[in-house]
């Protein structure tokens, strides 16, 4: 038998005359249950009252988003640039106290819990300072801006028993969900290696966000944006494209890796920090005075398998997740999932024994054939179908991502995606960054809790 020949697989499937065209593929689309579950269950006397600290791009958007989350009401914001208390009382469509100060928040006893979506540096200090306050606190991926932050940040939270959620929406998306679920099921054998990226091909994609007209020293707390920071003259665009810079953000890997981390750490059920990683990447499109490179690179080791992270600025190649494991492929890309299951059933050798003379060769066919006889025409075996799980086209995971953070606020029962989880995303980032900078290998050194150089 030749490489044109059909192999024994082949030849199974096509005896069954139903898959003569390959595998055949089942599409579902997956039905939102967790929003309309919790419609029936919040009682208007369960009513959560929440404020937002940061209401810039997401934090509008997370506000926009709790409107379709059932018994949760927003009682006021905060943002160090006047504009933006617009902009949420927009988002809300209404009005409600907003101020510069997040002490003003921090002191309203009829504020259950906050919403922080402020640059990275800011996390921890006012994550912290909410705990203090008694408040519960989702918190914008990535939690940290550093390891330490990250330590401190778990400490204050289970000193005040405040339930923390992090930003990163995939873990509690029906897709990821039915990706757990496939994971879990073993159906893709062992999964030793995990490929993702994330890419964009614009400049909004490269964080190179236009200037508000009206933005000056006059309508922005410049000095208190600078906190945990180094202290610098008034820049604007260090203000709104804080994630090129090192002092405020983590680059690619704080923004794109942090949610793929998150993402397949959820999936494959891991919940810990990466034990290595080694970075390649530079600036070589988006020379404009940034810190962080415009294409990086990441490979981790971890106990089980290992882990290759990509984010290219220039490319439209989208988004992908892909787990390979040794009975089936699996793939998370835009809306979908889909399982690409793996013909495992055996096969005799079909290549080196080219290598063998005939007699050699046909004596070992026939002792294999032999040895593994075709079924009997009705035996023939359908292959397992390949399947692709959709998301519903107004899916929409963040209001599932705040619906599972409300509940805790209510249930005091924690989330997936809590101070641990998204503290080892976290240093996963951290580590990405370190290899980049240092290019060197890093390595978590779990003693000292630090990122350490092999
Ligand atoms: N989960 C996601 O998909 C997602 C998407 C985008 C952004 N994010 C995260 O959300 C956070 C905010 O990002 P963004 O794009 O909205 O940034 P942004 O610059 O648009 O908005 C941040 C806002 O925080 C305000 N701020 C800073 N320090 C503050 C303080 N001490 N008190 C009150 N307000 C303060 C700023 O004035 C600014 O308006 C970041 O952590 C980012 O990584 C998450």
């Amino acid at each position: 038998m030749g490489y044109s020949s059909l192999t024994r697989r082949q030849f199974i499937r096509f005896g069954t005359g139903v898959l003569a065209a390959g595998p055949a593929a089942k599409a579902t689309v997956l039905q939102p249950s967790l929003l309309s579950t919790y419609a029936r269950a919040v009682p208007p006397s369960d009513t959560v009252r929440f404020a937002s600290i940061g209401t810039g791009v997401r934090g509008c958007e997370l506000l926009q988003a709790s409107l379709r989350v059932p018994g949760v009401e927003c009682v006021g914001v905060c943002d160090l640039y006047d504009s933006r208390h617009d902009a949420a009382k927009e988002a809300i469509k209404k009005d409600v106290p907003a101020s510069r100060d997040y002490r003003k928040i921090l002191d309203r006893k009829d504020v259950d819990a906050v919403i922080v979506a402020t640059p990275d540096h800011q996390h921890r200090k006012l994550l912290v300072d909410a705990c203090l306050a008694g408040k519960d606190v989702y918190c914008e991926k990535p939690m940290s801006h550093t390891v330490e932050d990250g330590f401190a940040m778990i400490d204050a939270a289970q000193k005040a028993n405040c339930m923390i959620q992090i930003g990163s929406q995939g873990v509690s998306s029906i897709l990821y969900a039915k990706a757990k679920e496939i994971y879990a099921s073993g159906r893709l054998g062992d999964v030793f290696m995990i490929e993702a990226y994330s890419d964009r091909n614009s400049a909004s994609g490269a964080w190179v966000y236009p200037i508000p007209p009206d933005a000056s020293e006059q309508t922005i707390d410049w000095n208190t944006f600078l906190d945990g920071a180094p202290k610098r003259p008034f820049d604007a665009a260090r203000f709104f494209r804080w994630r090129c810079f090192a002092d405020y953000g983590e680059g690619l890997a704080g923004d794109l890796f942090v949610h793929l981390i998150s993402g397949i750490h959820f999936v494959t059920g891991t919940n810990t920090i990466p034990q290595r990683a080694q970075s390649t990447g530079g600036i070589f499109r988006w020379k404009d005075g940034r810190d962080f490179p415009d294409v990086i690179e990441t490979f981790y080791d971890y106990p089980n398998f290992r882990m290759v992270l990509r984010c290219n600025l220039n490319s439209d190649a989208g988004g992908l997740v892909a787990f390979f494991g040794t009975k089936g492929t699996m793939t998370i890309k835009d809306s979908t999932v889909a399982y690409k299951p793996q013909d495992t059933r055996p096969e005799p050798e079909g290549y080196s024994i080219y290598g063998w003379p005939a007699r050699l060769r046909d004596e070992y066919l026939k002792k294999w054939r032999e040895e593994h006889p075709l079924p009997a025409p009705l035996a023939f075996h359908v292959e397992e179908e390949s399947e692709t799980y959709a998301a519903p086209p107004d899916y929409d995971a963040v209001a599932d991502h705040q619906t599972n953070f409300f509940n805790a606020v209510r249930t005091r029962k924690p989330v997936v995606e809590n101070e641990i989880f998204g503290n080892h995303a976290a240093i996963g980032c951290h580590m990405a960054n370190y290899a980049y900078f240092n290019k060197a290998i890093a390595v978590w050194d779990p003693a000292a809790k630090k990122i350490v150089k092999a």
